[in-house]
């Protein structure tokens, strides 16, 4: 049988501890995967797929020039511009799978995702859009704000919203310029501070009951509670207390609708239980945080998740979607004799398929059986242990670094004994 090498791409930017483990993973699974493949002549023969893992450079490249990748894990498309733009010739030119999708990632901010879920009918809060306290100087700028630009009284806004709200940037990400306001004068006080940034308003879901983070990677979800008042390295929770049915049902139902409809293989949705309701609030995340000093216990299913997804998608040549289809999901919305909960399913269903659920899963039973094995004992080892320090020494003050890796060593060590797999 044929033996054909799939390339694997990290475009990374300050990941450290999460590509190792990747690397390392593939290196002692040496994976040998048969795959049918259907030639020119439509004749059909069986390959045998291997794997290698190589981190991108960034350098000059000819748009002509061909791409040595199968597939991409990008980290670097929504702050990093070159590679954003090597990425999206890679697409277009040789056919490279990536994930997340440049387009999607460069496009869809909070704004256009709120717009969106309210039209499939999430229960996202209200949100008002506000022009910005102050501008860059442009040739045009006063001629049109002069016309155009309407006096507005951001005292009746709040009013008419109710506090508490939410003032965050429209595109934002990374909890940069959020704040939470009480009353018109803290609302005012907001508002001077945010400069140039065009601001959302949101109205606050409070008091939550629950704050959870739904991490997707194709169609596999993890749940994770989340704490925003803890220190940073203790925000996700421990996964300790097993989720209600439904609410994990709805919870899935929700984070595989957006990163289907976004083709967000990679995303991460924020969402709020108020009165048995579920608020996604902030949900255009397709660059999810993967690193061990804030995932902790969670850290290595989102390693075995991403290299399933991405040996998948790379061995079966699995095929990229350029461009978004959002049609079915505004069928579904636009049907009068559903409730939400109806319409949810039918998304949910609609995204299984966009991510190829069956397949996914046949495949990994088939040919990824030994991964929890190596991946536990993996977990176990020094080169695990100099995967959470490498991370440790890039985050924390020098006197920090053996305690924060025995913190994190110990939260794996926690995970491997819950999670033993039957040999
Ligand atoms: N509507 C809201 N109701 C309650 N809390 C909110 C709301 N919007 C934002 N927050 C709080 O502020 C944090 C940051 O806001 P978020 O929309 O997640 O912005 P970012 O994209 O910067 O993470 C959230 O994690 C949450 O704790
Ligand atoms: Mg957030």
């Amino acid at each position: 049988m044929t033996e054909v090498t799939r390339r694997i791409g990290l475009s990374l930017g300050a990941d450290l501890c999460w590509p190792l483990v990747f690397e390392d993973l593939v290196r002692t699974l040496d994976l040998r995967i048969p795959v049918r493949v259907t030639d020119a002549d439509g004749r059909e023969r069986e390959e045998t797929v291997r794997f290698e893992v190589e981190r991108i450079t960034i350098e000059p490249f000819d748009l002509q020039q061909p791409v040595r990748y199968d597939l991409v894990v990008d980290r670097l498309t929504h702050w990093y511009h070159t590679s954003r733009e090597w990425i999206k010739k890679a697409v277009i030119l040789d056919g490279t799978y990536v994930f997340n999708n440049p387009w999607s990632v460069q496009s869809m901010e909070k704004q256009t995702t709120y717009c969106a879920m309210m039209r499939l009918g999430m229960p996202i809060p209200r949100t008002v859009l506000i022009p910005p306290k102050e501008y860059q100087e442009t040739a045009d700028l006063r001629r049109t704000l002069e016309s155009y630009a309407r006096m507005f009284d951001l005292g009746q806004i709040g009013r008419n919203m109710g506090y508490p709200l939410f003032m965050k940037p429209y595109d934002g990400g990374g909890w940069v310029g959020v704040s939470k306001v009480d009353n018109e004068a803290e609302l005012r006080d907001a508002y001077e501070e945010s400069g140039r940034f065009v601001m959302h308003l949101q109205k606050g879901v409070h008091p939550y009951e629950e704050f959870v983070r739904c991490i997707g990677l194709g169609p596999q979800v993890r749940l994770v509670r989340y704490d925003p008042t803890a220190p940073l390295h203790a925000r996700y929770q421990p996964a300790d207390r097993p989720f209600d049915r439904e609410h994990a049902r709805t919870l899935r139902a929700i984070a595989l609708t957006i990163n289907a409809f976004f083709g967000w293989d990679f995303n991460s949705a924020e969402c709020l239980l108020k009165d048995g309701v579920w608020h996604p609030i902030d949900f255009a995340n397709p660059c999810p945080d993967s690193q061990v000093t804030s995932l902790h216990e969670h850290f290595p299913w989102l390693v075995k998740a991403k290299l399933r997804w991405a040996l998948f998608c790379a061995a079966t040549r699995r095929r990229f979607r350029q461009n978004l289809n959002w049609q079915p999901f505004w069928d579904v919305a636009a049907r009068p004799d559903l409730d939400y909960a109806h319409k949810l399913e039918l998304y949910a269903a609609i995204a299984e398929r966009h991510f190829d659920l069956e397949r996914f899963d046949a495949f990994c039973a088939e040919h990824l059986g030994q991964l929890d094995r190596v991946a536990w004992e993996y977990f176990g080892t020094a080169d695990a242990r100099r995967a959470i320090r490498a991370k440790v020494e890039a985050l924390f003050p020098r006197h920090e670094w053996d305690d924060f890796t025995e913190h994190f060593w110990q939260s794996i060590q926690r995970w491997r004994k819950l999670e033993e797999p039957a040999t």
